[in-house]
This record gives structure tokens, C-alpha cells and sequence, in this order.
């Protein structure tokens, strides 16, 4: 059987979801109108009841911001102290198998749900990356890029043994060898002073304004996800973000007229998630031009 489009997106309908141990895998938001779903669910449970939905894909992008296993004693400096970096139980290190275990577990259920020229975004330090990476590999998929997100304003090395860590990395790949995948090259040029955009990106962290609800420990910038978005996807195009947090990517979709469907699992953040949702789909309700206000 072939892929075949599925016209209705009604998500909380469709997709038949059980509590399980790990979550009470419930739909949290749904706004067919805007095209909005947030679910508090595990992303593995989540995206097994959503492959049996859709055997032959959904989505036309994912980002994919996993945990990145830093949250072990280390030390770093917040606000100009010395703290211990703790981010959460979900961002404890199990060791490098069974990192690299549930990286291939999320990640083919990702390739799963992805249309066929479909792309994901993965994001990631030293920690994650090279394994995400080498679990592209594993599972066939195409890589076309990996994009150093450099900060320009970084915390200082407080142990100044090492340099001071002041990039990321976000790879992007296609489902598999064959997908004839989205790249809005035009777009980005045009956004790049009209010189081709490099893979280097500088891009700030997070300012205040993006966080008047409240923090999410490893929130990303809004201009990152909007550049993600508009380099890979089109108008009404469905976005999955299956570590959503704060949902970051949800927000930029919206203000460049994409839907989107997201997965997180704590109750926090699924809070912190519906009032920047709500806030972002009644500001472009009331004006759809309003985009550059957000
Ligand atoms: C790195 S953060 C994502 C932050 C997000 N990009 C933002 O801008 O706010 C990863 C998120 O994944 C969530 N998470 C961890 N394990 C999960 C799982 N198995 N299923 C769903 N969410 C999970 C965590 O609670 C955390 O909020």
C-alpha cells in the first residue's frame, strides 16, 4: 500500500491513547481551528498509538529536542553562581548503552511518523549528539546537515578546565535515502542578506520577553525554531515535536501559519506550554499579521 494524504486532523479523536505507568497519556489541548494539539504523554507510547493510526507517516517535520543526559552532579553557573546541574529526573544519564538505547527507540518511531520527504531536526550537545547521529545511520535515514547553533552569550567555565561551552548542534535529516525533501533555499537567502545561509547560526539565547510565563530549564529561542520551520516546511504544513517543554516549536508554528502537534510529559511544563499556546493563538486570531509582535 502507498501513502496516501489523510484529510482529517482531529488528533484527540483519532488517536486512541491508555494511561500507562510512565504518564496518563491524555490529550491536554485541542484546537482544531488553529490546528493545535498538545498530548501529556510519553513520546514512545504516544507515537506507537499514533503509527497504528498513520502506518505511512503524518508529519511533514519533526524537532526533536531530547533529554540530553547532563543533569549528573556536574556544576555550572546560572544567574552568576555556582550551581549543580539538575534539570530533572528525565535528564538523568543511564549510561552510554542505554542512552544510546532509548535514542534509537524514540528516534525510529520519529522516522516512522514522518511523511516520506519528510525531515527531522534533532538538537543536541556532545552528550547526545554523535550518538543521535550514529542512530541516523543505524536506521537508514538521510542526513543533509548539521547546524552549529553558536551562542553568543554563553554562562563563563566556572572550573576554567575547559573551554567555555558556547554551541550546539542540530542535525537535520530525511526520513530515508530516497525523500525528496523541503528546503526553502530562496527563503533563507533572502533572510541572509542575500548570500547563501551558512550552517553556522548565531542566534542568542532565550531573552526575558519569551519566558513571561515562566522558565522551562532548557527552553530554546523562538528565532532558532522559527529558522527551522521556515527553512523545512510550508503554510499549514503539520509540525511534531515530541519533547515539546515549553513548546517552543509549537509557538513558532503557529506565527508562520503551521499546525502543530506536541508530546511532554510533566505537568509543568504542560501548564507553562498552554498559556504561551493560548497566548500566541489568540494574538494571531485577532490579527494574522500580528506575527512580528510575538
Ligand atoms: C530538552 S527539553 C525540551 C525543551 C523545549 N525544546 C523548549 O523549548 O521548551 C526536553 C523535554 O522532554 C520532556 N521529556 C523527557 N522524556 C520524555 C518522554 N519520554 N516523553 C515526552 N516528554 C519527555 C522533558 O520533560 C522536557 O521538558
Amino acid at each position: 500500500m502507498q501513502y496516501q494524504e489523510t484529510e482529517v486532523d482531529d488528533f484527540s479523536a483519532t488517536v486512541v491513547l491508555k494511561s500507562s505507568e510512565y504518564s496518563p497519556n491524555r490529550c491536554a489541548y485541542d484546537n482544531k481551528k488553529a490546528g493545535v494539539w498538545l498530548f501529556q504523554a510519553d513520546c514512545i507510547e504516544f507515537m506507537d498509538a499514533l503509527i497504528k493510526q498513520y502506518p505511512f507517516g503524518k508529519f511533514d517535520m519533526i524537532f526533536a529536542d531530547p533529554p540530553y543526559f547532563l543533569s549528573n552532579g556536574g556544576i555550572t553557573c546560572h544567574a552568576g553562581k555556582m550551581v549543580k546541574v539538575d534539570k530533572g529526573k528525565w535528564d538523568k544519564s543511564n549510561g552510554p548503552e542505554l542512552n544510546h538505547q532509548f535514542i534509537l527507540d524514540w528516534l525510529s518511531r520519529c522516522q516512522k511518523i514522518l511523511k516520506p520527504n519528510g525531515t527531522i531536526w534533532v538538537s543536541g550537545t556532545h552528550h547526545v549528539i554523535y550518538s543521535v547521529g550514529y542512530a541516523m545511520q543505524q536506521l537508514g535515514m538521510k542526513i543533509l546537515n548539521d547546524i552549529t547553533w553558536e551562542k553568543p552569550n554563553p554562562p563563563p567555565n566556572l572550573s576554567c578546565r575547559y573551554f567555555t561551552h558556547s554551541a550546539e548542534t542540530v542535525i537535520w535529516a530525511a526520513k530515508n535515502e530516497k525523500s525528496k525533501h523541503c528546503f526553502n533555499y530562496e527563503k533563507m537567502r533572502e533572510a541572509n542578506n542575500d548570500k547563501q545561509m551558512k550552517t553556522v547560526w548565531n542566534i542568542k539565547a532565550p531573552a526575558g520577553n519569551e519566558k513571561v510565563f515562566g522558565k522551562h530549564p532548557t527552553q530554546k529561542p523562538l528565532q532558532l525554531l522559527e529558522r527551522i520551520i521556515l527553512a523545512s516546511t510550508n503554510e499549514d504544513n503539520l509540525v511534531f515535536d515530541p519533547f515539546s517543554g515549553s513548546s517552543t516549536t509549537g509557538i513558532a508554528a503557529i506565527k508562520n501559519k503551521r499546525k502543530f502537534v506536541g508530546c511532554e510529559l510533566e505537568t509543568d511544563f504542560i501548564a507553562l506550554s498552554l498559556k504561551r499556546l493560548e497566548m500566541v493563538i489568540n494574538k494571531m486570531s485577532e490579527n494574522p499579521d500580528s506575527s512580528r509582535e510575538i
